[in-house]
C-alpha cells in the first residue's frame, strides 16, 4: 500500500496517496487532483506561475515536495471564488487587465493574495512591484498588474 498524506485543499480535507516521494505538490495539483488552474512554466523556481497558498504562504509548488506537507492546508486559484463570486483580486486583475496571454495570472493573483495577507507593501506601488517580483509576465503586463494588486489591497 503507498503511504499517503491528509491535506485540506481548497477548503475539502483530501488523503492522498504518494507512491512517489520525489512528486512536487505542482504535479500532485495538475496531474494526480485535477486542479490544473496552476501553470507549469519553468519547473524550477523562476517564474512564479505555479503560484499557490500553503497554510497560507506564497510557495513555488514546482520546488515543493508533496510529501512534506502532511496536515497542510493549500489554497488554488481553483479555490479562491466563492461559487459565482470572484474574489476582490480576480475581479481587480479584471477590472485593470492585468493580463494579456493569462499563463501567468494564476500565480500572479495567488501571489498576489498572499502578499496582500502578509502586509508588507500596502498599496505602495514599489512594494508592490518588489513584494510580485518573483511572478514573471511575458506579456509584460507589469503596469495593469501593480495597480490591480493596489485596487485590492484598499
Ligand atoms: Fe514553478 Fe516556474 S513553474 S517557479
Amino acid at each position: 500500500m503507498s503511504p499517503s498524506i491528509s491535506l485540506t485543499i481548497n477548503g475539502e480535507a483530501r488523503a492522498v496517496a504518494l507512491d512517489d516521494p520525489r512528486v512536487t505538490l505542482l504535479d500532485l495539483l495538475r496531474e494526480r487532483l485535477d486542479l490544473p488552474g496552476t501553470k507549469k512554466g519553468c519547473d524550477r523556481g523562476q517564474c512564479g506561475a505555479c503560484t499557490v497558498l500553503v497554510d497560507g504562504r506564497r510557495v513555488n509548488s514546482c520546488l515543493t515536495l508533496a510529501a512534506t506537507l502532511d496536515g497542510a492546508e493549500i489554497t488554488t486559484i481553483e479555490g479562491l471564488a466563492l461559487g459565482e463570486e470572484l474574489h476582490p483580486v480576480q475581479a481587480a486583475f479584471i477590472e485593470n487587465d492585468a493580463f494579456q496571454c493569462g499563463y501567468c495570472t494564476p500565480g500572479q493573483i495567488m501571489s498576489a493574495v498572499g502578499l496582500i495577507s502578509e502586509g508588507s507593501a500596502g498599496d505602495d506601488p514599489e512594494r508592490i512591484r518588489e513584494g510580485m517580483s518573483g511572478n514573471i509576465c511575458r506579456c509584460a503586463a507589469y503596469h495593469g498588474i501593480t495597480i490591480a494588486v493596489q485596487e485590492a489591497t484598499r
